[in-house]
């Protein structure tokens, strides 16, 4: 497959594509200024990223809408142009709440549809408006669901899913990589027994052969084996530099040696809800 900054969308079988880089756009909403994610948001649709990982959860939406409206106002792309994927939250599970809950999204955003609708975590919550419940005890109030788990997956050098991406690709099904660079580190939500990704040796001596990052390798790694990636950053340079992975190819003796590094161990391992019935890591993929 041959990728480029003007052409990196991937075919799917309904007809439609999806580009192979996106940008991901959860940052933590407290700590975040606002208009961040919209700055940002523009900034990725100006370098040439044409996909963008966003959800309701993550409280920037609006800001994501109104970026991609602006562009559009601008006359620098049309919306078809755009792939944008939102996200179900755990608490909106029961099939009746789905199209209310998609129809909120698409009100926050201002635009008339998204490409791709997903389940963000298959474990469900109790319904309602506060997205994390705990009861008086502060234990975490779980609800019942009926979930075909079809849930996109984690997957980097450390974490890269060999089994799962061969059942993907025989069955002709595109994968989603999510923290394609290993996450942000926050101690809250991510299981730091993994050293960070992008202190990774061989990564780091890949860079400096081809000139480029350790991020640029991980990402550049996961493409090349047609894998959708979603690196997070609302950083100006570093948007423009995860970008800049269509100009260098990993040797096939490359791509072995970084799936070699592959530790089997999630970042993004969510063990405060391990007891949950749908817990989903309890299962091999
Ligand atoms: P920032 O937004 O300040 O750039 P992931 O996509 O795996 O969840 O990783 C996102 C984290 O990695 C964010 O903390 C983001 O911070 C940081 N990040 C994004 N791009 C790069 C890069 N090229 N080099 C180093 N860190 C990066």
């Amino acid at each position: 497959m041959y990728l480029s900054v003007a052409n990196h969308r991937i075919p799917l079988h309904d007809g439609n594509s999806i580009p192979i880089i996106g940008l991901g756009t959860y940052s933590e909403p407290k700590l975040t200024p606002k208009g961040t994610c919209k700055k940002s948001v523009k900034a990725a649709i100006d370098i040439g990223y044409r996909h963008i990982d966003g959800a309701y959860l993550y409280q920037n939406e609006h800001e994501v809408g109104e970026a991609i409206r602006e562009k559009i106002a601008e006359g620098k792309l049309q919306r078809e142009d755009i792939f944008y994927c939102g996200k179900l939250w755990a608490t909106n599970h029961d099939p009746e709440m789905v199209r209310p809950t998609l129809e909120r999204t698409l009100k926050v955003l201002q635009l008339d549809y998204i490409d791709l609708y997903i389940i963000e975590i298959p474990m469900a919550f109790k319904p309602g408006d506060e997205p994390h419940p705990k009861d008086e005890n502060g234990k975490w109030i779980y609800h019942k669901s009926n979930l075909c788990a079809t849930w996109e997956v984690e997957c980097h050098p450390y974490f890269s899913q060999p089994k799962l991406l061969k059942f993907c690709q025989q069955h002709d099904i595109i994968m989603i990589a999510y923290s394609p660079l290993g996450t942000c580190r926050n101690p809250v939500w991510v299981n730091l027994s993994s050293p960070p990704l992008l202190k990774d040796e061989l990564l780091n001596s890949l860079g400096e052969k081809y000139k480029k990052t350790a991020a640029q390798v991980a990402l550049r790694f996961n493409i090349q084996r047609g894998v959708v990636v979603i690196p997070k950053s609302f950083n100006p340079e570093r948007i423009k530099e995860n970008f800049q992975i269509f100009d260098f190819f990993l040797t096939e003796e490359e791509m072995k040696d970084i799936e070699a590094l592959n530790k089997n161990v999630r970042f993004v391992e969510l063990l405060m809800w391990s007891d949950h019935p749908e817990y989903p890591f309890h299962d091999e993929y």
